[in-house]
């Protein structure tokens, strides 16, 4: 895809698509707007509303024109939608050089425009042998896109790059979310970890089973014990010359969980091809930010495997060493995601102390219950970390709620025989005591924040029939590292 800037004019585009927020005047805008297209309707507002996603076509004597309703929130998650659904909608009906005309947009949209347009371009059908595709305007090789605009070209460039690199990782991951778990194994997601290093500029480092046993990291390998492949940990280190701080992030990496012996029940069962929902969220934001060049030192840890049943499985009841050295009596081996993130956060911890931890995780139903699917559960007790990543979550639509991470909930994870259990066999705050294990396992680190994120990882959209991946954590982890 290409995109050009250029002053309003109409030459060989086919289409010109006019995005419109809805603000008390704006049939007075539209109305000016479309006397430079010499054209006009009485009353125009009578049958577009400008809501977010409402799209009228108008045939004009010279130009066709697409009005989109950006809607009343100036946020970037709103014109990223807009822009998804329209080209979601019609991307079969388009064709040639398209202009959109942003004279009235605020610049620094352009990114999230871009990000829209590439994301109504995302393409589920990963298997499907016979593709519906003949028409789709996003594979014809002359689609392109003029912007009118009187921004300087280098700035605009600048911005559509960083839409599009952002665009191009999102839809990256979100195919690995999407992704079949006998095409995305703890191996391949190693290997794609190892080929966006080579490609951006990041280091990789895969532990195997035979190094997770030299090192220790008992919980990752008795997760992955029943798995069809071995269980790996992936570490991934971008580190500029002029870094500022140290960021140390870590993602969930099940590629598949029936829940081990304590299987789940059968409903619904596939949607748990999305319990790496957290691992695609480091790999896509370390992919971005080796590849914009960030000045942020980010170091990431995305432990890797399969909950399956068979009889190498662990077992309810069985005591597991982890890497930090404490013991772990497992209640449940459906809570394998809380065991697998304990060896990874304290190994990072460890092994690469990084100044803020955060882990991101498809880990409770709890959560999506509590939040559905409008906001990630966010736990912390650093104020201002929980400050930045709500903050960040506002503005990029990828949005936070906190719940508390109090010491009252202590006893949830205390065992008689071990150092701590893996669930509390109550089904009550199952998200915040989740959060409390964790916590234990980054050995007091004062800068900590979990979040929690099934519901929004993973989820009903306009854009498919059924679930599918956002990449959620990407834009959000982006936003949050610019804040601090
Ligand atoms: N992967 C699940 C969490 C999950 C639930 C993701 C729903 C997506 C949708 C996690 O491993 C799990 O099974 N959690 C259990 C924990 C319980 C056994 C303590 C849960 O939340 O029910
Ligand atoms: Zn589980
Ligand atoms: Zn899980």
């Amino acid at each position: 895809m290409k995109f050009q800037i250029s002053p309003r004019k109409q030459e060989d585009e086919t289409l010109v698509l006019i995005p419109v927020f809805k603000t008390e005047d704006y049939a007075t805008f539209l109305k000016n707007i479309l006397e430079k297209y010499n054209f006009n309707i009485p009353n125009i507002e009578n049958d577009f509303s400008a809501d977010i996603k409402s799209i009228s076509i108008l045939y004009t004597p010279t130009h066709k024109i697409a009005l989109l309703g950006l809607g009343k929130k100036y946020e970037e998650n709103e014109i990223i939608r807009a822009f998804r659904f329209f080209f979601f909608k019609q991307k079969n009906t388009l064709q040639g050089k398209i202009g959109i005309d942003i004279e009235h947009i605020a610049e620094n949209f352009l990114p999230e425009i871009v990000n829209g347009i590439l994301l109504g371009g995302y393409d589920t059908q990963l298997y499907k042998t016979d593709k519906k595709q003949d028409k789709n305007w996003f594979l014809n090789n002359e689609s392109n896109i003029v912007f009118y605009s009187n921004i300087p070209t280098k700035t605009a460039e600048k911005y559509i790059d960083k839409g599009q690199k952002i665009a191009d990782s999102q839809m990256s991951v979100m195919d690995i979310v999407n992704a079949a778990p006998n095409f995305k194994t703890p191996k391949t997601i190693s290997e794609w970890a190892i080929q966006s290093g080579k490609t951006n500029g990041f280091e990789v480092r895969i532990l195997d089973k035979a190094q997770l046993e030299k090192e220790k990291l008992g919980c990752l390998l008795a997760v992955g014990n029943a798995g069809r492949v071995e269980p790996h940990l992936i570490l991934m280190e971008y580190k500029p010359k002029n870094a500022t701080k140290k960021v140390g992030l870590v993602g969930k990496g099940i590629t598949f969980d029936n829940g081990g012996v304590s299987i789940k029940a059968s409903t619904n069962m596939h949607f748990m091809k999305s319990d790496m929902g957290g691992a695609a969220a480091v790999l896509g934001t370390m992919e971005v930010v080796a590849k914009l060049q960030l000045d942020i030192h980010l170091v990431c840890a995305v432990p890797v495997a399969e909950n399956l049943l068979g009889s190498q499985a662990y077992l309810p009841s069985d005591v597991l060493t982890s890497y930090s050295g404490k013991t772990i009596e497992v209640i449940d081996t459906d809570a394998e995601g809380r065991l697998i993130m304990a060896d990874a956060l304290t190994y990072l911890n460890r092994n690469y102390q990084p100044e803020i931890l955060i882990d991101i995780a498809t880990l409770t139903g709890s959560s999506v219950r509590t939040l559905g699917y409008m906001a990630g559960a966010l736990l912390t007790n650093n104020e201002e970390l929980a400050e930045n990543l709500y903050k960040a979550g506002l503005k990029t639509g990828e949005k936070l709620w906190r719940l508390p991470l109090w010491d009252d909930y202590e006893d949830d994870i205390s065992s008689d025989i071990a150092d701590v259990r893996n669930y509390s066999g109550k089904d009550m705050a199952g998200c915040i005591s989740a959060g409390k294990f964790l916590e234990v396992f980054t050995e007091k680190h004062q800068a900590y924040a979990h979040l929690d994120i099934p519901g929004t990882a993973f989820k009903l959209t306009e854009f498919a029939s059924s679930h599918i991946g956002t990449a959620f954590g990407v834009r959000l982890f982006l936003d949050f590292l610019s804040r601090i």
